[in-house]
């Protein structure tokens, strides 16, 4: 053995860098493109770090239209007596549909998936909720909800869809978890197709809830009122910076606006990247659909009540809206 071999950062590799992640493109002449995650620490803890391989590298693979996935370790060298030995596909596997995943035989994967693609129609069970272009592409967008995957016996093919998919989620959302499928509630699934080749772009969990605020209200209220709360929203990385982001969110903000059972749209936890595109949409719709710029550039006090009127009209929550106001009075230098 060469000296080197005792040095321990041989046989080290950061699981952000050894997992490669790839998506086979519908078109089967264009072939795969690969990316890296985000966050590897729920698989491989805190530290993201695999011991005891040489030249580690995870293939974790997935068709883009079926996400059937594919999964193959390959690395030169295994250290015998590494403590603790980490096993690579286990703890990928406490995240995958173990019964599903096709591990090591690639033209397996490839036969299975190009077969099942035939019989491809998820979008068809969901809810169509829009549809747009862009780069002279048509999407949708489709609402499946979470009590509809269950049918009585049968486990419905939207469940073995998401159970394939929302590995997503915790590989790019900080503190992300999974949904738990067996409660009996007011999740939402919404997925952006292409709707000529079915890849999916990406998709976003959302849950309904009531509203309490009022105790007295809510008890006369004949209808009931809920919130919104936009929970986990991913584009996938090779479609991310074309604007589908922006038609995601707008097509949810339109629906609920004009729904009026829906009182607030909320959203979990988001980051820098999801505060950045909620403003920039936020901001395009007032200034385009309302006549709040025009009125506060008209205006030389602001009150209370008035921004509050405001805010409940447009169903933003109570933060983001002093934030856009903020944001205007600033643009229109007041
Ligand atoms: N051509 C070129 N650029 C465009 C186009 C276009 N047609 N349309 C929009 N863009 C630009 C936008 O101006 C924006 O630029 P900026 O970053 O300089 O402001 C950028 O592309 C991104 O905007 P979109 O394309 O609308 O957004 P995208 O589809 O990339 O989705 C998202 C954004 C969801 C944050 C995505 O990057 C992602 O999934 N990231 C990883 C997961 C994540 O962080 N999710 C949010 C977590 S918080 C939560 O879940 C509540």
């Amino acid at each position: 053995n060469a000296a080197s071999d005792y040095q321990p950062q041989q046989w080290e590799s950061s699981s952000n860098e050894a997992l490669k992640i790839s998506l086979i493109s519908a078109d089967a002449n264009e072939g795969a493109i690969q990316f890296l995650p985000n966050f590897t620490y729920p698989i491989f803890g805190d530290s993201e770090t695999i011991y005891g391989y040489k030249d580690l590298v995870i293939h974790l693979v997935f068709d883009s239209i079926t996400y059937k996935p594919f999964l193959n370790v390959k690395y030169r060298e295994k250290l015998a007596d590494a403590d603790p030995q980490v096993d690579i596909i286990d703890k990928l596997l406490n995240f995958l549909p173990v019964d599903d995943i096709i591990l090591k035989d690639e033209s397996k994967w490839v036969d299975t998936f190009t077969e099942e693609r035939q019989q491809f129609d998820i979008p068809s069970l969901g809810e169509k909720v829009n549809e747009y272009t862009s780069d002279d592409e048509t999407f949708s967008i489709y609402k499946f909800s979470i009590s509809d995957f269950f049918t009585k016996d049968n486990k419905s093919p939207v469940i073995k869809y998401w159970e394939r998919v929302q590995i997503f989620t915790i590989l790019y959302i900080e503190a992300a978890t999974y949904l738990n499928l067996k409660d009996e509630s007011n999740w939402n699934v919404y997925f952006i197709f292409n709707k000529a080749t079915n890849a999916m772009i990406g998709y976003t969990t959302t849950y309904q809830y009531w509203n309490y605020s009022n105790g007295i209200k809510f008890d006369q209220d004949d209808k009931l009122k809920y919130r919104e709360k936009i929970s986990q929203f991913i584009i996938m990385p090779p479609y991310q910076g074309h604007g589908h982001g922006s038609h995601l969110y707008q097509s949810l903000y339109k629906k609920w606006l004009q729904d009026e059972s829906i009182i607030e749209l909320t959203v979990e936890d988001p980051n820098e990247q999801f505060d950045d595109l909620r403003d920039r949409n936020d901001l395009e719709m007032l200034y385009n659909t309302s006549d709040l710029f025009r009125n506060l550039e008209k205006m030389d006090t602001v009150s209370d009540d008035w921004i509050e009127l405001q805010r409940s009209q447009f169903k933003l929550e109570k933060r983001q809206f002093n934030r856009l106001i903020e944001m205007i009075l600033l643009y229109l230098n007041k």
